[in-house]
């Protein structure tokens, strides 16, 4: 172990994400006794082994140079599907592990929404979020708990993925449906990304004008999906019709009934939920009773009630 200059700047890490048999890709560092200054406790390109992270759980904080930052987000994201997979990290880390790595490639995906780059990022993510719900019955309420109730497009879009992937796998899905149904939530709202900034964080309701560009959204997100070469058709209509209703008057298409696709029924019944339970600047959070219960008493004709109704199985079994 060497001692290292003062003049860099360090980081802390989630040393949970640290994974055996893998390669690292950053040097780990950890204060040395008088905290002065920080001493080289791990090279990058160490091939981490079962000593290591007996070692690492010992210690209290990992960190690294913050000029490896970047390097450390790859390997989270290169690893994501074994963190998820890993047998020695609990229900509730893995649930917090892969929210904020959702949470970070979301909001990028946003920033960058027609970046090949940065949306090949988003699979992996969808996917370790599907392996944890399949792998384990208590996933669900490990991820629920976790969903943030303030109100940003990106939490928003995480969120339904996780109420929508939780829904899905109660109603039955299989694992291939479930990866297609969650990419289709992470991606149902990407068209807002194209809409004026000002409408999507406007405090309060929106004037006709407004909401009319509002209402592009599900047709841009479907042109985004096309450009990032999405051509399955079940992502392609859960993005585009998502704003749907059961008895018509939604939008972009004006469609009806079992013409809305399976995947846009179940996004849309879990955007509801999420926007009435998630806190805005201009409204308090609903609670889960009082949201299911305008859902049914008041949103009759616009959402699925067999998938309302299984939303509320699910949510108290
Ligand atoms: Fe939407």
């Amino acid at each position: 172990m060497s001692t290292t200059s003062k003049s860099k700047r360090y980081k802390s890490i989630d040393k949970r994400v640290i994974t055996e048999g893998e390669k690292l890709n950053f040097q780990i560092y950890l204060p040395n006794d008088e905290k002065s200054s920080m001493m080289l406790y791990l090279q990058s390109d160490t091939v981490v082994d079962g000593n290591d992270k007996v070692r690492i759980r010992e210690v209290e904080k990992l960190y690294i140079d913050v000029e490896d930052a970047l390097a450390y987000e790859a390997y989270v994201q290169q690893h994501i599907q074994t963190i998820a997979r890993a047998e020695d990290i609990s229900l509730d880390d893995k649930a917090i592990i892969v929210y904020e790595k959702a949470s970070s490639v979301i909001d990028e995906m946003f920033r960058n929404p027609e970046s090949l780059e940065v949306a090949k990022n988003v699979k992996p993510v969808v996917d370790s979020i599907v392996d944890i719900i399949l792998h384990d019955t208590k996933a669900v309420e490990s991820l629920l708990k976790i969903t943030a109730h303030d109100f940003y497009t990106h939490t928003h879009s995480i969120n339904v993925s996780i109420y929508t992937l939780s829904l899905g796998a109660f109603l039955g899905l299989n694992e291939e449906e479930l990866k297609t149904l969650g990419m289709a939530a992470v991606l149902h709202d990407i068209g807002k990304s194209k809409v004026n900034f000002d409408i999507i964080n406007k405090n309060g309701k929106l004037t006709e004008i407004e909401f009319e560009e509002m209402k592009t959204h599900p047709a841009q997100g479907h042109k985004i999906a096309l450009k990032l070469g999405i051509t399955d058709e079940r992502i392609l209509t859960g993005i585009r019709h998502h704003h749907e209703k059961m008895l018509g008057g939604g939008y972009p298409d004006n469609l009806s009934g079992e013409a809305i696709s399976k995947f846009a029924r179940i996004i849309g019944v879990c955007d509801v939920f999420d926007a009435l339970t998630t806190k805005r600047s201009y409204k308090d959070p609903m609670s889960t009773f009082e949201s299911i219960k305008l859902m049914k008493e008041v949103m009759n004709g616009h959402l699925d009630f067999d998938i309302v109704n299984a939303l509320i199985r699910m949510l108290h079994r």
